[in-house]
């Protein structure tokens, strides 16, 4: 490996004088000899030393695209996708923001997955930087180890004993269908619910899942209102009718279901599974998980999985479209970028169950 990147140098007669100056240089500041440098950049720019393949390093951060923004709503309490199961291989530490706090989520080397809150309890350095060794995480200043339930299991310089103080909040989580989901409660409390696996991840009969993803500028309750606002389906979606009266939502706990009919045979079984999940279901044709994460309180990201019967496969990519394109999702997101909650809004006859939506919805703010 040495060599090739050696010969690469070489191949290179500006960079291979350079080298050779800084090789010098080096040797009569240091007193030995440069080490390989070609290495030392493939590994820093995250590829290999001939440069054909890229390696994602282990430590990595997911930045938002959108500028963090408050709103009058909190986040509600439920399960969250924080990441797809393959974004985080064993080892990997990586560091997002989501249900409006920083966290640091890791896998360890037995593959189980870890959300953190990233800032260590000694001296506030953030352990997205840090390692992983066995189940533990390693922080990067001083080295303490902090175990899968969040607590330190080692200061490797020092003989006293481990405060109790010494540990990070470790979130509940979940892994299943792809998904590493979080659990997130203002008041810090245990789950109250599960999320069901999905049949259709495992099942031959089904394809693989078609990842869509995006960010976008809304509350998580005004995204979630929006599937019972039965006049704006013809007013920003394009349908014919206002679908009023065609389906009944039907609650129960933190769980919710609705047999959808927006005209024209266009109809589908949505089940709710708390804020942060839903599974659609249109009969023979698609199913699609689609998880909702709030970044902040005004922000949110999507992580939805698409699923389809191997002979409706080859139409994947319209029927994709046809939910997240023109006439789908997009068609909201400028509605909702730029819309004001309203806590008392004017309802009239036609709207959909707003009332009660909100009287269900009103349990996931527990604790605030
Ligand atoms: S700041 Fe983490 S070990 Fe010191
Ligand atoms: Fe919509």
């Amino acid at each position: 490996m040495a060599k090739r990147a050696a010969q690469a140098q070489t191949d290179n007669p500006r960079l291979a004088v350079t080298d050779e100056a800084d090789a010098q240089l080096y040797e009569r500041m240091h007193g030995s000899v440069l080490p390989d440098l070609g290495m030392v950049r493939a590994a820093v720019a995250g590829s290999t030393d001939d440069g054909s393949a890229e390696v994602r390093p282990s430590n990595r951060e997911i930045r938002s695209e959108l500028p963090p923004r408050s709103h009058v709503l909190p986040v509600p309490n439920g399960w969250y996708a924080l990441l797809r199961s393959e974004e985080l291989d064993r080892g990997d530490i990586v560091s997002i923001r989501a249900v409006d706090r920083d966290l640091v989520a890791y896998r360890d080397e037995e593959g189980g997955a870890h959300v953190f809150d990233p800032y260590c309890p000694h001296m506030g350095a953030h352990l997205g930087d840090g390692r992983v060794v066995g189940c533990s995480l390693k922080c990067p200043y001083h080295g303490w180890e902090f175990g899968a339930d969040g607590r330190c299991a080692r200061i490797p310089y020092s003989e006293a004993r481990i405060p109790k103080r010494a540990k990070v909040d470790a979130y509940p989580v979940r892994e299943h269908d792809g998904f590493v989901y979080l659990w997130y409660h203002a008041a810090g409390t245990e789950p109250t619910y599960e999320v069901p696996e999905v049949e259709e991840h495992d099942d031959p009969a089904w394809s693989r899942p078609y990842v869509y993803e995006k960010e976008l500028v809304a509350a998580l309750q005004e995204m979630a209102e929006n599937n019972i606002d039965f006049a704006h389906f013809k007013y920003v979606h394009g349908r014919e009718i206002v679908p009023n009266g065609l389906s009944e939502h039907h609650f129960d706990g933190p769980f919710s279901w609705v047999q959808e009919n927006l005209g024209d045979g266009l109809g589908f079984m949505r089940r709710s599974y708390g804020p942060g999940v839903a599974v659609l279901r249109f009969a023979g044709l698609m199913t699609v998980v689609a998880n909702t994460t709030p970044i902040d309180r005004g922000n949110c990201r999507l992580k939805w999985h698409f699923y389809f019967p191997h002979d409706v496969e080859p139409a994947a990519d319209d029927l994709i479209a046809s939910v997240v394109g023109p006439f789908g999702l997009e068609a909201d997101v400028p509605i909702w970028r730029r819309m004001k909650f309203q806590e008392r809004p004017v309802l009239v006859k036609g709207d959909g169950p707003f009332a009660e939506y909100r009287r269900w919805y009103a349990q996931f703010y527990e604790g605030n």
